[in-house]
């Protein structure tokens, strides 16, 4: 049977486990220099409505580079399923390759898709999460810190996407979760219903960034406009104000706290070039290639392992 990657809250402890060991094991055998094969013959689809960097070239460079194929649908400016209906599209692709990839707007189209399509289908970023980002940050928070259980993750700003996975993650891999965010920006019923699938979690939310950063491992931070937000720009800046990945912040946290970002920045918003930009704290670039190891992760143990 198959396997999606579509949101933390659908696995267990030990699967995620598989994953980031899968993606450990990759990256220490890509470093020495092997090179995997067990894509040969196998095609990823990309289905993008939104833009994207680190999540496309992790992608393709997944596939590619373990000698399988690449296609990059775009649908940026137009509707994902207006000339032609979801299932009927999910039911083509499905018998065309071996995996899709999908960015777009709606959680729902994501999961409806799936639900149609005979191959894998990974959640390259929905409005609701980003659950590939998630496998990253703890695989490079661990490369960092070590073991993560018990590790404080702070993150600060908007209630979003990536608060949403880091939520998951942190409840399922028992890491303690801070979120510092304004009235009207917090998870709120989310958090609770994500404590309540995951079975626990040492998940709060504060409105002091300051009082949440005191005891962090990891000070964490995302865009306050998310992509397809742009037309609520002025009221978001407003209500952030006081919620910048700031030298101030970082000092009221423990010496040696790090920062991470999931990307792209908007330097001298959520976040200021002296903290981004300072090699002793901020991991994000560490952080971004890790996107690459988790891809071929999910390649291996949901395309090559799949049937096995
Ligand atoms: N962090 C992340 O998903 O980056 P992209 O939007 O560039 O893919
Ligand atoms: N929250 C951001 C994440 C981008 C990787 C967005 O959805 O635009």
């Amino acid at each position: 049977m198959k396997k999606d990657f579509i949101n933390i809250l659908d696995f267990t402890r030990d699967e995620l486990e598989q994953i980031l060991a899968t993606a450990q094991e990759l990256k220490a055998r890509k470093k020495a220099g092997v090179v995997e094969t067990g894509m040969a013959g196998k095609t990823l689809a990309l289905y993008f409505s939104k833009d994207s960097l680190r999540t496309r070239v992790s992608l393709e460079v997944a596939a590619t580079s373990m000698g399988g194929a690449a296609v990059y649908l775009d649908f940026k400016g137009k509707p994902m399923f207006e000339r032609e209906s979801l299932p009927d599209q999910a039911r083509v692709v499905g018998r065309l390759v071996d995996a899709v990839a999908i960015r777009t707007f709606s959680h729902q189209d994501v999961v409806d898709f799936a639900r149609w399509c005979a191959v894998p289908v990974i959640n390259a970023l929905t409005d609701w999460t980003h659950p590939t980002q998630a496998m990253a940050d703890i695989l490079t928070m661990r490369e960092c810190l070590g073991d993560t259980r018990g590790r404080h993750l702070v993150y600060i700003g908007d209630g979003n996407n990536v608060a949403r996975s880091l939520a998951a993650i942190c409840a399922k891999l028992e890491v303690k979760l801070t979120i510092a965010a304004p009235a009207g920006y917090k998870l709120g019923d989310d958090l609770v219903r994500i404590r309540r699938e995951a079975g626990g979690g040492d998940l709060r939310e504060v409105a002091d960034p300051i009082e949440a950063v005191k005891t962090a491992d990891v000070i964490y931070t995302d865009v306050w406009v998310s992509m397809g937000q742009e037309n609520e720009e002025d009221k978001r800046l407003a209500a952030f104000a006081a919620y910048q990945v700031n030298r101030d912040l970082w000092r009221r946290a423990p010496d040696g706290a790090m920062v991470l970002h999931c990307l792209p920045a908007e330097r001298g918003r959520e976040i200021t070039d002296e903290i981004i930009d300072d090699e002793n704290v901020s991991r994000v670039f560490q952080q971004a290639e890790n996107r690459m190891h988790i891809m071929r992760a999910l390649m291996q143990e949901f395309v090559v392992n799949r049937g096995k």
